[in-house]
């Protein structure tokens, strides 16, 4: 069956600023601090005057997030925004204790910009995906039953931050064959060059998106080299020829489509280890994300739309955190470590409401 999807592109970082070019690399590269550490200008003294605590805050959150804008009226943009996001978070926090939520907002370096500004610099647009030369039918009862829980979480390199640069489809596939490699070899460290496939792989970019499987394609015919020979620039270059090769292979690759199908993800995953997931995020909630399991009522159950790539490691049930327990997919992002819970996210699984809430069980791909 000749099936067309809808496929989609990645998160971008945009640089700073235009005259601030030669540092903004290294201000959106340094994304290492957490920054939730705000709480002790929230005080509600009365004595405060709310202009000054504004501006230590603002203050605070632009060293934290080492901020820098072209110029004065622009500040005062992201500033405004940066208040109503703070503003916003609050009153989700507080829905949050109340158990109306599950998962916290906090500040990085996202909250200085409004949805529709994520949505547009961080999202991008579709182009269609003919999926028909790869696998993409589950074979059918091949997979067991998996356990309650499972985490790849330490078959996983540190992870990483794709910075100005759509290219999450990159940054996933080469943290899977990172993962799978480590799975075999505890010892192995290697890291494997995204760049490499952004800068090689045809039809594909920063801006264009590119295809999870057809990174893999690309890296199965083409070989893997390693990240210290061809470095991150976070900027689509003009490939390099002749660059050495690691020993070791991608062999095969798989991509499937699973409808929906949460069971069925939670099957495979148990049995080939971390997969790609590509799926559709809500940039107004997803990018904020600070800590406990996402779900956003507005993220689609509807396998065509995706705009994000992410690798599972694991899937479990929180059973202390909530009134009640709650099952989790368990993601590595490549928004840098300070995003979320130490650069991962835990997603809803199995919610009766919300099923296949984000699409993270549509599209999976996996080397092996
Ligand atoms: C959001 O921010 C962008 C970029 O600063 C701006 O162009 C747009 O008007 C803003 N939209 C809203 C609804 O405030």
């Amino acid at each position: 069956m000749k099936l067309i999807l809808i496929f989609a592109l990645c998160l971008l970082v945009i640089a700073v600023v235009a005259d601030n070019k030669g540092k903004s690399k290294n201000r959106d590269r340094d994304d290492s601090s957490k920054s939730n550490s705000n709480s002790h200008h929230d005080s509600d003294s009365d004595e405060r005057d709310d202009d000054d605590d504004d501006e230590v805050k603002w203050n605070n959150y632009k060293q934290k997030n080492k901020k820098g804008y072209k110029n004065p009226e622009e500040e005062v943009k992201r500033r405004n925004e940066f208040k109503k996001n703070d503003n916003k978070f609050k009153k989700h926090n507080e829905r949050q204790k109340t158990g109306q939520t599950h998962f916290k907002m906090g500040h990085n370096r996202f909250s200085d910009r409004n949805d529709t500004d994520l949505e547009r610099k961080f999202l991008h647009k579709f182009t269609r995906r003919d999926f028909s030369k790869v696998q993409n039918k589950v074979p059918a009862s091949s997979y067991p039953i998996g356990p309650d829980s499972v985490s790849y979480r330490t078959s996983t390199l540190p992870v990483l931050n794709q910075e100005a640069c759509g290219c999450c489809w990159a940054f996933s596939a080469v943290a899977q064959v990172e993962a799978q490699l480590k799975r075999k070899d505890p010892a192995y460290s290697t890291r494997i060059s995204p760049q490499y496939l952004l800068d090689c792989q045809p039809n594909s970019g920063c801006e264009t998106g590119g295809a999870v499987s057809d990174a893999f394609s690309f890296l199965k015919t083409n070989g893997l080299v390693d990240a210290a020979i061809y470095p991150y620039t976070a900027i689509e270059e003009t490939c390099k020829a002749n660059i050495p090769k690691l020993t070791q292979q991608v062999t095969s690759f798989t991509h499937y489509d699973l409808n929906g199908d949460e069971n069925l993800l939670k099957n495979v995953l148990a049995a080939v280890g971390p997969v790609v997931v590509s799926m559709y995020v809500v940039p107004g909630t997803f990018m904020h994300y600070e800590s406990g399991i996402y779900w956003d009522e507005t993220c689609p159950n509807q396998c065509q739309k995706v705009n994000h790539a992410m690798l599972l490691v694991g899937y479990g049930t929180d059973t202390e955190t909530y009134s009640e327990p709650l099952d989790y997919w368990l993601f590595k992002n490549s928004f840098g470590p300070s995003f979320g819970e130490a650069g991962y996210i835990r997603i809803i699984r199995n919610s009766p409401t919300y099923k296949n809430n984000c699409n993270i069980a549509c599209m999976i791909d996996f080397s092996s």
